[in-house]
């Protein structure tokens, strides 16, 4: 679609270490275009991306790297680089990388020119390296979320050697600032504005495998804003594990130290940025201010996606979430009255050691009463290394599918109620894309996250255009492009 790289341009580098990578990518472009012409063809890479936006967001600056260097980026991953972008917050999304892995060494044994690397979250987890020296010998790069910034040096090692090259780092308090980055999405982009995790919920391996918190100051989040916007960008989604405690990491006399509500005033004021998104914020401490700031910013999305976890203040006890069934609803209950269009969708876990059919009933209850918008629910898997992975009660699995299932008909029920309350309504969408069923139809996303199918033409791709909503299908609309 011929998107521009951004942080591409030496000129415009601030970062010390981001020029010397972007000098591995030059190096690494003399050992493609050699290779090029020893096999009188293009080189292919593909990323493959497991986990969260923020692993989006990091496959982003991989592939950027991979096609500064040369590679042609391709969707199979019978390609000539082909890299896993691991994520380890629940057992089957492990399950998944390792099986993936056995078919792609099938490609290597037909191309011997192929390298295959793996990193992100799962490659931080204990045990996890060994594995892969072990089993699937044939992988010729690892590295972890903490030096992903120096994927053109690792890419530059590879290019040279036969070995298997492996490079953990167990911590780091550094961000390195304009690496360059690719966009799926001409007309969106996520955008970090901290990285790791303090919180420790006691399912939870974010924090050991993304580290402690660490903020990107405001005004290197405000320049990446800046230049997404020139670059055609409407829509930014600011990215952390808990946006709430943006910047508390800076100490009290830094003049960077802005809250989190500040930030998001700051980035609705970059002109062309139009829909201003965040994910995710975390109950225990959402502001007040933050609420006003939403009320009065029209630019920012409707949408508020607030994890809910479990709706039983024992469990949320023993989850180590600080907040109660109470509390959370007297929360949702202000974020209702105080933005009455508003969406609310959360994230629930079934399954989590000790739940009663009581704690589930819990659940449902702050499910009916907050009615969600739409709700992700995950059955609770045991992570190595996690406290709650040894608590005595877990849940036996008929059990916890069971619940589930109870629990998954109440969100869907509650969420078509939802959708449907916006019948008749003329919502601005942004057009993402042409509908993959039906090629008369364009798919846009109201502010409030619904999505909305209309008759339209492919100019409108990355436009903002009012939609009115027609038929209510459930989780979508079909609709009809107000001229
Ligand atoms: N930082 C975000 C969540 C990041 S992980 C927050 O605090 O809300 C995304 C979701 O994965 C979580 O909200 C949780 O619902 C789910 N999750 C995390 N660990 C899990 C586990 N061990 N088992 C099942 N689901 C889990
Ligand atoms: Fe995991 Fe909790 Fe941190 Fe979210 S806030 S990433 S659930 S530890
Ligand atoms: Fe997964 Fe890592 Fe994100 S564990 S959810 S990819 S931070």
């Amino acid at each position: 679609m011929g998107i521009n790289i951004l942080n591409s341009n030496k000129a415009e580098i601030q970062d010390g270490e981001s020029l010397k990578q972007l000098e591995y990518i030059e190096q690494a472009k003399d050992k493609v275009s050699a290779l090029e012409k020893e096999l009188g063809r293009k080189l292919t890479a593909c990323v493959v991306t497991f986990g969260c936006q923020m692993n989006a967001r990091d496959s982003e600056k991989l592939l950027a790297t991979l096609k500064l260097a040369g590679y042609e980026e391709t969707e199979s991953e019978d390609a000539d680089f082909v890299i896993y972008n691991t994520c380890s917050v629940r057992d089957n999304a492990d399950q998944r990388v390792l099986g993936r892995l056995g078919q792609t060494s099938n490609f290597k044994k037909k191309n011997p020119n192929m390298k295959i690397a793996i990193c992100g979250c799962m490659m931080q987890e204990a045990g996890a390296v060994e594995k892969i020296q072990k089993s699937y010998r044939f992988v010729d790069l690892i590295f972890g979320t903490h030096n992903i910034y120096k994927f053109a040096e690792l890419l530059n090692t590879v290019l040279d050697s036969d070995r298997m090259i492996i490079d953990i780092w167990k911590e780091t308090d550094k961000i390195v600032e304009d690496l360059p980055a690719f966009r799926k999405y001409p007309f969106k982009s996520g955008v970090n504005i901290m990285f790791g995790c303090n919180n420790f919920c006691t399912y939870c391996i974010v924090p050991y495998v993304r580290g402690r918190e660490r903020s990107r100051s405001p005004k290197d989040i405000i320049r990446e804003c800046e230049k997404l916007a020139a670059d055609g960008v409407k829509e930014v989604m600011l990215l952390g594990q808990n946006v709430n405690s943006y910047g508390l990491d800076f100490s009290d006399d830094n003049p960077d130290k802005i809250s989190f509500a500040k930030l998001l005033e700051l980035v609705c004021e970059v002109e062309g940025i139009e829909r201003v998104r965040f994910m995710t914020p975390h109950p225990k401490d959402f502001s007040d201010e933050l609420l006003d700031v939403i009320a009065k910013n029209p630019k920012i999305a409707r949408h508020i996606h607030l994890p809910l976890q479990a709706g039983n203040s024992e469990i949320l006890r023993r989850m180590n979430r600080k907040y109660t069934k109470e509390s959370y609803l007297e929360l949702a209950g202000k974020i209702r009255e105080k933005l009455p269009d508003v969406a609310i969708t959360t994230d629930i876990i079934v399954g989590f050691p000790g739940e009663t059919k009581e704690a589930v009933l819990d659940t449902i209850d702050v499910i009916k009463k907050v009615k969600f918008d739409n709700a992700f629910t995950f059955i609770y898997s045991k992570r190595p290394g996690t406290p709650a992975a040894s608590f005595e009660d877990q849940v036996p699995e008929e059990v916890v599918k069971e619940n589930f299932d109870m629990l998954l008909k109440v969100v869907q029920e509650t969420a078509k109620e939802q959708t449907a309350k916006l019948q008749g309504r003329t919502e601005t969408v942004l057009v993402e894309g042409v509908n993959e069923h039906d090629k008369s139809l364009l798919t846009g996303r109201m502010s409030n996250n619904t999505l909305v199918h209309f008759p339209g033409g492919e100019e409108l791709i990355g436009e903002l255009v009012p939609v009115s909503l027609l038929e209510c299908h459930g989780f979508y609309y079909l609709g009809k492009l107000v001229k």
